[in-house]
């Protein structure tokens, strides 16, 4: 597995001092020292002894937590490296506070067997910033036909297979991939679109695509696929992570399949909580993301159901695309948009501070449940976990600019916009792999 420890910087101890420690596993908020060593949480509580070496940090006024992990992101190597490679995504996922994140198989060639998974792995580690984990394609060049080898793409460290970037086309391959992600345990994340019902389509179907003159996508090409994975989950007892949900329909089928037992978890995207389809005016198009900005109802929809936690991870789906790219007329430009150092802020400033949830929820949804959806190391703060933390400031106002970013891309559609929360510290392995102590107001 792609876990295994890297050098701390000189074995360092590094010592937390006077934060607030949210630990939503442990059920642990209190101001408190977290004191890490050889990689490890080694305690987590006041008054414990101090290595003489031990570095310290003053965490006053911040949050401590487990490292945020994203299950989303697509890092564009191998094959498209002027979008982002594996250690701009790593840098920018530190940025943004994330200590890990997974990475799609739709990379050309795709992420479809051992070779390819093995260096997606090997181009993390050597990136030596958040951790990386492959995720493997469900079929063999992502063209919906064949499985993969499914048991040799864990071997080399997979941690989940997916054809996102396009959906399992039929429902005969999608049960045998839950099938045999079952026996390996596996999830299977589901990029849930109907082509027959977007085909062509460049945003949302509704009121604004009929006034700006676009092919829409309507909610029931998501919702087709929801409700076909979901029975699928159902009849396989297999592991279904639904990525990206957009729809008022796909939030409720969801609610329902969780409450009747079938292992399901589930993602919103900061843009999709925070964004509805009138975004796209005037043909913006780093605002043309597949699934697309909805309606209010969907929205709001999908608010609910991270508050509620039908969406149990909040994930960025992190797509970058070069400029000219995005440059092009709105029905050719591609879809996507880079999230990664935009998404604590986003929850923070749409989720937190309009108090729809509170600052441990919002960790459960970006570290705890991401840790368990996909098995990975983290998620947690008791003593021995991985030393992977982050340290955030909930109060630290600034102002998206993308001049600044450490992503290779610039397709946000947040360019200016004002948010509150950042990432101060972004520690790996009890490496700080990201220190913006000096950028704090
Ligand atoms: O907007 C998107 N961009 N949706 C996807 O499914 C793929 C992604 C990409 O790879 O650019």
């Amino acid at each position: 597995m792609a876990s295994e420890p890297r050098a701390t910087e000189a074995g360092r101890p590094l010592l937390l001092r006077g934060g607030r420690v949210i630990d939503p596993a442990a059920g642990h908020d209190a101001i408190a020292d977290v004191l890490l060593a050889d990689g490890r949480v080694s305690d987590v509580g006041t008054g414990f002894g101090l290595p003489d070496d031990a570095q310290v940090i003053d965490a006053a006024g911040l949050i401590v937590c487990p490292g945020l992990i994203d299950l989303h992101v697509h890092l564009r190597e191998p094959g498209q490296e002027h979008k982002e490679t594996i250690a701009s995504g790593a840098r920018a996922a530190a940025a943004g506070g994330f200590t890990a994140v997974c990475a799609m198989p739709n990379t050309d060639p795709p992420t479809d067997d051992p070779a390819a998974v093995g260096f997606v792995r090997a181009q993390g580690l050597r990136a030596g910033s958040a951790r990386v984990y492959p995720t493997g394609a469900v079929s063999i060049g992502q063209k919906g036909e064949r499985l993969t080898e499914i048991g040799e793409m864990i071997d080399a460290g997979a941690v989940a297979i997916t054809d996102d970037g396009r959906p399992v086309p039929t429902a005969g391959l999608m049960r045998l991939a839950l099938e045999y992600a079952r026996t390996f345990g596996i999830p299977v994340a589901s990029h849930c679109e109907d082509m027959t019902l977007s085909r062509g389509g460049s945003m949302n179907e509704g009121a604004t695509s009929t006034r700006l003159g676009l092919i829409g996508i309507p909610n029931a090409a998501e919702d087709v696929c929801i409700a076909r994975d979901l029975l699928l989950a159902e009849l396989t007892g297999g592991r279904l992570h639904i990525q990206h949900v957009t729809t008022r329909g796909g939030v409720e089928m969801i609610r329902a399949a969780r409450a009747r037992g079938i292992a399901v978890t589930a993602e919103a995207t900061p843009h999709h909580f925070t964004l509805t389809d009138d975004a796209v005016e005037p043909y913006r198009t780093n605002a043309k993301v597949n699934p697309p900005l909805r309606a209010a109802a969907d929205r709001a929809a999908v608010i609910e159901g991270v508050r509620d936690g039908t969406l149990d991870v909040i994930a960025t789906d992190h797509a970058p695309h070069h400029y000219d790219e995005k440059e092009q007329a709105f029905e050719d430009a591609p879809f996507g948009l880079i999230g990664l150092e935009t998404a604590l802020g986003l929850a923070i400033t749409e989720l937190v501070d309009r108090n729809i949830i509170d600052l441990p929820t919002l960790i459960t949804r970006m570290s705890t449940q991401p840790a368990r959806a996909f098995n990975l190391p983290g998620g947690a703060l008791d003593r021995g976990a991985p030393a992977d933390v982050t340290v955030f400031d909930p109060a630290w106002s600034w102002t998206v600019d993308t001049a600044q970013l450490r992503s290779k891309s610039r397709n946000t559609p947040f360019a200016g916009r004002e948010l509150r929360g950042r990432a101060v510290y972004t520690i790996v392995d009890g490496r700080i792999i990201h220190d913006a102590s000096a950028e704090r107001p």
